[in-house]
């Protein structure tokens, strides 16, 4: 293992019911909260007004932003900066997927900041101060509940970078799985795509003598695994929707990355995709994964032998390393395509027009990856295979 320090000050508060802890946690950063929410989801399906009628009760001041997008945008940011600084906000509270806890992210820090939070996107500035946020999770995919990373995209350059900082920890997160009933089949799927990338970013590193993580990383993709068939049929089984959400937070809180560095590239590809045609993270991820792990076969057969014995329950009897490796590979295919993620950027009707364009994007900070560090022409191959 490499050496490390774990930190996570976040209060995971999950189980059914436990929306009510609102009134012992935001009572203790202040009285003027900025909730901040999507596109109206919470308000279909009822979390609105619970969470309205509790912060009421308090006495706590509410002030709205609402309208997140998925794959939120820096103009939306600068709106809740701008209602912080002009309102005096004591906490924000998120009550959302990844995006408004991202967007939520990023107006803390902001709001404590002179300049434009891209900054801190653009790696000119680093945060040294945030609003305290928390959060009301009601979708299972990013972890972004219990980490300090967020993601932002900016219209105006077509560019989605991600950041990160130790202010911007939520003070406490609320997971009821109850919360996540209402997901829809699509983003559902989008979610467990990306968990199972937050882990397979991490089984894949450099780090000798990592036993318990690469472990851990097994346990959670099989248990995703798992669950994903029945819970695409069945989508407010309580107990399949706590599964996901618990895997959701496990695979991107820093439980399963101490001691080592996990790649990242495939995060970084995708985001180039997301920022020129605005497409849902998980399923970008879904096409470019398994064409990341095919170009890096090369750098360390035996973990993805591994990965394909004691994932995807491949028979190596009288296969070379390689061969079952691939097999592995094609078992992560078929396993999301069975599930409804899409497999193709045509099936987004992405066609190789922008493939040099996303390829600078994604290049942006130079070479990038750390099981195996990609060069221009990797990206672009990696693009060119996903067609
Ligand atoms: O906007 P609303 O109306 O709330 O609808 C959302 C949105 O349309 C809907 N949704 C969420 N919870 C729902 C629900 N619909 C019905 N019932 C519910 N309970 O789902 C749609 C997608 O939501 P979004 O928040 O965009 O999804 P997700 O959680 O997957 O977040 C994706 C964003 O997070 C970034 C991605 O790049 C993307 O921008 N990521 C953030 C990370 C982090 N901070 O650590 C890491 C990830 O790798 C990722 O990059
Ligand atoms: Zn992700």
């Amino acid at each position: 293992m490499r050496s490390f320090q774990f930190y996570n000050p976040t209060r995971l508060i999950f189980g059914k019911g436990q929306l009510e802890a609102l009134k012992t946690e935001v009572p203790k950063y202040g009285k003027k909260v900025l909730l901040v929410y999507g596109g109206g989801s919470i308000k279909r399906n009822g979390l609105y007004d619970r969470t309205l009628s509790i912060l009421s009760d308090i006495g706590a001041e509410v002030h709205e932003l609402s309208g997140v997008e998925p794959n939120p945008r820096l103009s939306t940011v600068h709106e809740g900066v701008e209602i912080c600084k002009s309102k005096g906000i004591d906490l924000i509270l998120a009550v959302g997927g990844g995006s408004v806890i991202d967007c939520a992210k990023a107006i803390a820090a902001g709001a404590k900041y002179d300049g434009d939070m891209w900054d801190f996107c653009k790696r000119t500035a680093m945060p040294q101060d945030a609003l305290p946020l928390a959060t009301v999770l009601t979708m299972a995919a990013t972890g972004s509940e219990m980490n300090s990373g967020s993601v932002i995209t900016n219209q105006d350059t077509q560019e989605k970078l991600g950041w990160g900082s130790p202010y911007v920890f939520p003070a406490f997160s609320i997971l009821d799985p109850e919360h996540t009933y209402s997901v829809p089949l699509d983003q559902t799927v989008y979610g467990m795509v990306d968990m199972m990338s937050h882990v397979l970013e991490h089984y894949f590193h450099l780090d000798p003598n990592t036993p318990v993580q690469l472990g851990f990383c097994e346990t959670l993709l099989r248990t995703v695994m798992e669950a994903a068939p029945k819970l695409i049929h069945d989508l407010e089984n309580y107990e399949l929707r706590e599964t996901i959400l618990y895997c959701g937070t496990m695979a991107l809180n820093s439980m399963v990355s101490m001691g080592l560095a996990g790649d990242w590239a495939t995060h970084n590809i995708e985001h180039a995709v997301s920022a020129v045609y605005d497409i849902p993270h998980g399923g970008g991820l879904a096409i470019l994964f398994p064409n990341w792990m095919k170009h890096n076969l090369h750098v360390d057969v035996a973990r993805f032998k591994r990965l394909a014995i004691n994932v995807f329950e491949v028979n190596p009897e009288g296969k070379t390393d390689e061969e079952i490796a691939l097999e592995g590979i094609e078992a992560l295919r078929t396993f999301w395509t069975s599930i409804g993620a899409p497999s193709r950027l045509a099936d987004y009707d992405i066609d190789d027009s922008q493939i040099d364009t996303m390829a600078d994007k994604a290049m942006v900070f130079g070479p990038f990856g750390n099981f195996n560090k990609l060069q221009r022409e990797d990206v672009v191959a990696i693009y060119k295979a996903s067609l």
